[in-house]
């Protein structure tokens, strides 16, 4: 057992000539990704990796998305965001909708992969489309976007963010099992999918095969 991680591992680190190894924990990955709704690297992660490997491989995935960024939160409760009161707006009602979506990880996936394409309703438009297409009461999200102070997604996404973006600093973050790595991140951010196969593959009890580069 301990001889074939080293040797996938010796193989990951002959394919990428820098790397460690991502492993299942009980057959599963945790994938946390920390997010900023104007984010052009985000948008194309989720389009062009997120989606695509969760097509292949989100019976195996466990996923929680943290839409904060590289928010700051000053003294008298007031936030910044990296690309304005719009991203702000965004990613508190993204926050928002993953919190009533929780539980459901493919409706938070495909809510965000409505917020993070064309138009960008929450962010460009201040619109609620995604939200009623993921069937969220539009009564209820417009009152949990306006009353920060009535739960604790605020802090909790921020506390979620430190550590990665402390290590990572990047957005998006992409965190494993909760270990932030900065090569890993630079690795999932370019072929998300190849680092999830491999480290699928190299757990003889997901039966997954066949990984490519
Ligand atoms: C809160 O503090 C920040 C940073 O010091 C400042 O820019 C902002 O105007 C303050 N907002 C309010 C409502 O006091
Ligand atoms: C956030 O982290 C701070 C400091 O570790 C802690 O005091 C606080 O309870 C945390 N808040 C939440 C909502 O987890």
């Amino acid at each position: 057992m301990a001889n074939q991680h080293y040797l996938i591992c010796i193989c990951f680190v002959l394919a990428f000539s820098y790397a460690s190894c991502v492993q299942t924990v009980n057959g599963r990955i945790k994938i946390t990704v920390g997010t900023t709704s104007a984010c052009i690297d985000t948008i194309n992660f989720f389009r062009d990796q997120l989606v695509p490997t969760y097509n292949l491989y989100g019976d195996f995935l466990d996923l929680e998305i943290v839409p904060w960024g590289r928010t700051v939160r000053h003294d008298n409760g007031t936030l910044t965001c990296q690309f304005g009161e719009n991203d702000c707006w965004a990613n508190r009602l993204h926050r928002c909708a993953l919190n009533f979506l929780r539980g459901n990880q493919k409706a938070q996936l495909d809510y965000m992969a409505c917020e993070l394409a064309p138009p960008y309703p929450a962010y460009r438009q201040a619109s609620f489309a995604c939200v009623q297409a993921a069937g969220i009461s539009i009564i209820q999200a417009d009152f949990c976007v306006n009353n920060p102070g009535s739960d604790t997604l605020d802090e909790d996404a921020r506390n979620a963010s430190i550590e990665p973006m402390a290590v990572i600093n990047f957005v998006p973050s992409i965190v494993f099992n909760d270990l932030p790595d900065r090569d890993i991140h630079l690795q999932a951010f370019r072929r998300l999918s190849s680092v999830v196969c491999f480290a699928l593959a190299d757990d003889p009890t997901t039966g997954v095969t066949g990984c490519q580069i």
